[in-house]
């Protein structure tokens, strides 16, 4: 599936031994393999064939402009949930009929900035920001593309943490259904909006094909009261949430996913119908690792405590939603090679380690009780699965620059983004009487 693999004992991203990237660039440094995020590409595409589905890659899982430019020439547009991804995604080269746009904030200037890039449509996720995108195409008198993200109130299952279930009534996310149709008309009515079509996204992950079902059938009845009432539905994005697979075993594959979906759908696009997908992490998770160096040993009672260079200010997720990363040396000692992915196996010279980071914060862990090779100062872990949410989560806690990017394509390494300085952590703070112009930045207007 991915492209990380141990071969004699040593681990390699595609053709390069990621040891060999850690020595040139340093580390913390995230890792990504391009051939694997096209092939996770290729594989949706393929899965759901026959709707031929716009697939909309979520900006938000991985972001920098180097890896969406990559995505975009590979036939894929993007999700974005803000100016600043909107920002990236145009910069990147991505054409702006494959942006969709959702978020249940967005300013007044994020909906010009929208508007006036001519992107597919916005996903609307309430009455007051469909007045106000309204509004913003009548002021700059350009017509814009006009969604309903819908909240379909279907139940995800308990594997979906409840900080990442997003389809449940009562939420903050999208559009009660019996209120839909109401604020659809008002993109139908307006001189100025274009009716796109309607929105789901349940949650990340959802592991039950069956929950996406359910979201089409309702999504479905609605889309038909529509057409019946003369409002024309050409879209329906089924959203992102797709699984990606941490521990080696246990997640349904595309295949399963478009078994239950695609046969709801086929009669929609026959007809004439879009379907759009939004998949952030099956496709980017697997596509990405973070390097980190061991600093320090030392055990506290009876544990023995690793002290790496990376923690939760550049990797946040296990220590914000208590989730699993796989982790094992490049180079383990003795050539031992991982044996699955939950490292409960009976592998010889195997020790038991808390793995933490360097953060003053209790919680600031990449793994906990977990057998590993014997460990030395100096070694570098790979924490896997970390392509997605992993940089884009990162913050500067502790004031701890943020990681390096490095591209692998084949034998092809390329930096993608320059480790933070210490000038970078305070420039925004040295430049602040200044404004923001004379910093640079770009402020959608
Ligand atoms: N579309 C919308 C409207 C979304 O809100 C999301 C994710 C996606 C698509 C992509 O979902 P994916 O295919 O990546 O599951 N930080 C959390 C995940 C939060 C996801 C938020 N929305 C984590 O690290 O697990």
């Amino acid at each position: 599936m991915d492209r990380f693999t141990y071969r004699d004992g040593v681990l390699y991203v595609e053709d390069v031994a990621v040891e060999d990237i850690a020595a040139r660039f340093g580390t913390p440094v995230y890792v990504y393999s391009h051939g694997t995020l096209v092939t996770h590409l290729r594989q949706v595409a393929d899965a759901f064939a026959d709707l031929a589905p716009l697939i909309c890659f979520s900006v938000k899982a991985l972001s920098n402009i180097h890896l969406l430019r990559g995505l975009a020439a590979a036939g894929a547009g993007v999700d974005v949930v803000s100016g600043g991804e909107l920002y990236r995604a145009l910069l990147a080269g991505v054409p702006a009929q494959r942006i969709v746009f959702a978020g249940v904030g967005k300013s007044d200037e994020e909906l010009r900035y929208a508007v006036r890039s001519g992107i597919r449509c916005v996903n609307v996720e309430s009455e007051g920001e469909m007045r106000a995108l309204a509004r913003a195409a009548a002021e700059c008198r350009m017509p814009a593309g006009a969604a309903v993200r819908v909240n379909p109130d279907v139940a995800v299952g308990s594997r979906t943490p409840a900080k990442t279930t997003t389809g449940r009534r009562g939420g903050k996310f999208g559009i009660d259904l019996d209120r839909v149709h109401e604020v659809y008309r008002l993109a139908v009515d307006d001189e100025w909006l274009r009716p796109e079509g309607l929105h789901f996204h349940l949650g990340s992950p959802v592991f039950h094909p069956r929950a996406y079902g359910d979201a089409v059938d309702k999504v479905l009845t609605v889309t038909e009261k529509l057409t019946a009432d003369g409002a024309p539905v050409p879209t329906i994005n089924i959203g992102g949430g797709f699984p990606a697979d941490y521990e080696g075993s246990g997640v349904p594959g595309w295949s399963d996913f478009a078994a239950v979906i695609a046969p709801k759908l086929r009669s929609f696009v026959a007809a004439g119908g879009t379907v759009v997908m939004e998949p952030g992490r099956s496709i980017a998770a697997n596509a990405g690792v973070l390097l980190a160096s061991v600093r320090y040993l030392k055990t506290s009672g009876s544990r023995n405590v690793v002290i790496t260079d990376t923690g939760m200010s550049h990797l946040i997720r296990t220590a914000f939603y208590d989730t699993f990363h796989f982790l094992w040396p490049a180079r383990p000692r003795n050539g031992l090679s991982p044996v699955g992915r939950t490292g409960e196996h009976d592998q010889p010279d195997l020790a038991r380690y808390d793995v933490a980071g360097p953060l003053c914060e209790s919680s600031d862990y990449l793994a906990k009780d977990r057998l590993l090779p014997s460990l030395r100062p100096g070694d570098v872990l790979a924490i896997f699965t970390a392509g997605a949410y992993g940089m884009t989560m990162a913050s500067h806690y502790n004031s701890l620059p943020r990681p390096a990017e490095v591209l692998v394509d084949g034998g092809d390494v390329r930096l993608i983004r320059r480790r933070e300085t210490y000038e970078d952590l305070v420039s925004a703070e040295v430049d602040a009487e200044a404004g923001p112009a004379a910093a640079g930045t770009t402020k959608p207007a």
